[in-house]
């Protein structure tokens, strides 16, 4: 019987083989909240970089390309079956790898299993138009109209914070498509990725459609992003790396969905219960370590001392502990450097004169959740993205003033809106400078086939599962003289 390390020591797959040496480097894969080895993975090298380059070129030109519309489509909803019969046992990798909490890990699930079907639906949704080619000078008698094509081979780097759920935003678009694709999944939750990989495979995926490279994104960007034969790299992350990556990439098309530091605006006639009870929810899913996690909390004096109130309240009641609970509601952040980071950060603004009206504790990689006041625009938890559940809470009185200190950011991801004034939600959602708004609801909601993706530094392109099937096909006019 093998122990569950040996069961998850996994190298890369390029053209349907697991690549793994002793000659290759090992990294540990590590459960966040106890420390305990769940897993090895044997990184790749550059050559086999460049390999699952050559590999899904290959694969696109022979196979993916002709492949069918209803091929590709069913390939993905028989993915999304297994994968659904499969809940308990991918929600509990996903805890033992993110240290996210059961109840969170069966949803990310469960949208996971959402965006396979988007996209086995958009595989049969790929389609141009009639250009009415007499709207100009000498366009008579000529009938012309666009198709979409896949791109060829896409890169796809993705994050910890949800393994299996964006992996699926990249790979399953790319598939709906008709591309092949070189997936680089972050090395500390590989786990997932590669069981996703194999119910791929069972679905009848051609082997080098989708290859996965193992290894630490500094070793393993570079030769993948570079590649002039790499039609799109698409990452989600840190906005140092992503940044970075678009240099790298010189004239490719980049996708990049980076961090932000959210602002969610109440407002004094706002159902204040529903607001702090989503505001609280918002900040703390997977351990505030998501992009559009709440972290600035702009609210109307006269509610000011109500909500605080409330706010406190909610993020005491949360339960902090083990991810295998079913009552935790806060689990481990990916490390104790991660969690020792924030809490640095809760310090030295202490220092400047915040007050910390709860939490900011850390045992190991678990932080309490913090609620803090007397913030200041320039102290790192307001002004930069802090990826963990602390909220800083500010009060404003006129709405102008709300909405000003909500784009003073250069950040803009998603934004969260607590009004019951109709006119004002929209005319504050329209002024908001952020890829998408909740008008009563926090920044923290998202459904996989919305546009998502952020302005200013906090991305390019969007997702959502259409939208990526955009990005990764490329028009053609064809025009006809008759
Ligand atoms: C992210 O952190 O960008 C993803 C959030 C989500 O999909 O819910």
């Amino acid at each position: 019987m093998l122990s569950q390390t040996e069961r998850f020591y996994f190298g890369s797959f390029i053209d349907g083989q697991e690549v793994k040496s002793e000659e290759r480097a090992v990294l540990e894969v590590r459960n966040p909240y106890n420390n305990q080895l769940i897993g090895k993975i044997c990184c790749a090298t550059k050559e086999d970089a460049k390999q699952a380059i050559t590999v899904s070129q290959r694969v696109f030109q022979e196979t993916m390309k002709k492949m069918p519309a209803y091929r590709r489509s069913d390939i993905l909803r028989k993915t999304a079956d297994l994968l659904e019969s499969r809940t308990e046992s991918f929600a509990n990798l996903l805890v033992l790898e993110t240290g996210k909490p059961i109840r969170e890990a069966r949803v990310e699930v469960d949208r996971a299993v959402q965006v396979l079907r988007f996209a086995s639906e958009g595989a049969k949704q790929i389609h141009g138009e009639e250009i009415q080619l007499d709207s100009a000078h000498g366009g008579e008698n000529q009938f012309g109209f666009t198709k979409r094509y896949p791109i060829g081979v896409v890169v796809a780097i993705t994050p910890f914070n949800f393994p299996l759920n964006l992996v699926l935003h990249k790979v399953a678009p790319a598939i709906a498509a008709g591309n092949t694709i070189v997936l680089k999944p972050a090395e500390k939750t590989p786990l997932s990725p590669v069981m996703l990989y194999q119910l791929f495979m069972e679905a009848g995926l051609p082997a080098g459609a989708l290859n996965i490279v193992m290894g630490p994104g500094q070793d393993l960007a570079e030769p993948l992003v570079k590649d002039p034969r790499v039609k799109r790299v698409t990452f989600t992350g840190s906005g140092q790396v992503g940044w970075k990556l678009k240099e790298l990439a010189g004239h490719k098309n980049v996708t990049l969905e980076l961090g932000s530091n959210a602002p969610n605006l109440v407002f004094e006639d706002a159902d204040l219960d529903a607001a702090a009870a989503a505001l609280v929810r918002g900040g703390v899913v997977t351990s505030g370590q998501a992009c559009i996690s709440v972290q600035r909390i702009y609210v109307q004096r006269s509610v000011y001392p109500a909500l605080l109130d409330k706010l406190v309240d909610g993020a005491r009641a949360l339960r902090v502990g083990n991810p295998l609970d079913e009552a935790t509601d806060v689990g481990p952040m990916i490390t104790e450097a991660a969690a020792a980071r924030a809490e640095e950060w809760i310090r030295e603004a202490a220092e400047q004169g915040a007050t910390v009206l709860t939490g900011g504790k850390r045992s190991g990689a678990l932080l309490e959740p913090a609620v803090l006041t007397n913030v200041s625009p320039e102290m790192k938890v307001v002004c930069q993205e802090i990826f963990a559940p602390v909220f800083s809470v500010i009060p404003f009185d006129e709405e102008a003033e709300a909405i000003s200190q909500a784009n003073a950011s250069d950040l803009g991801l998603h934004a969260g809106v607590f009004t019951k004034d109709i006119s004002r939600a929209l005319r504050v959602a329209e002024a908001l400078e952020t890829g998408g708004v909740w008008i009563n609801d926090a920044s923290i909601r998202r459904y996989d086939h919305i546009p998502y993706g952020g302005v200013k530094q906090s991305g390019i392109g969007k997702e959502g599962v259409a939208y990526a099937i955009e990005e990764m096909t490329e028009i053609k006019f064809i025009g006809i003289k008759l």
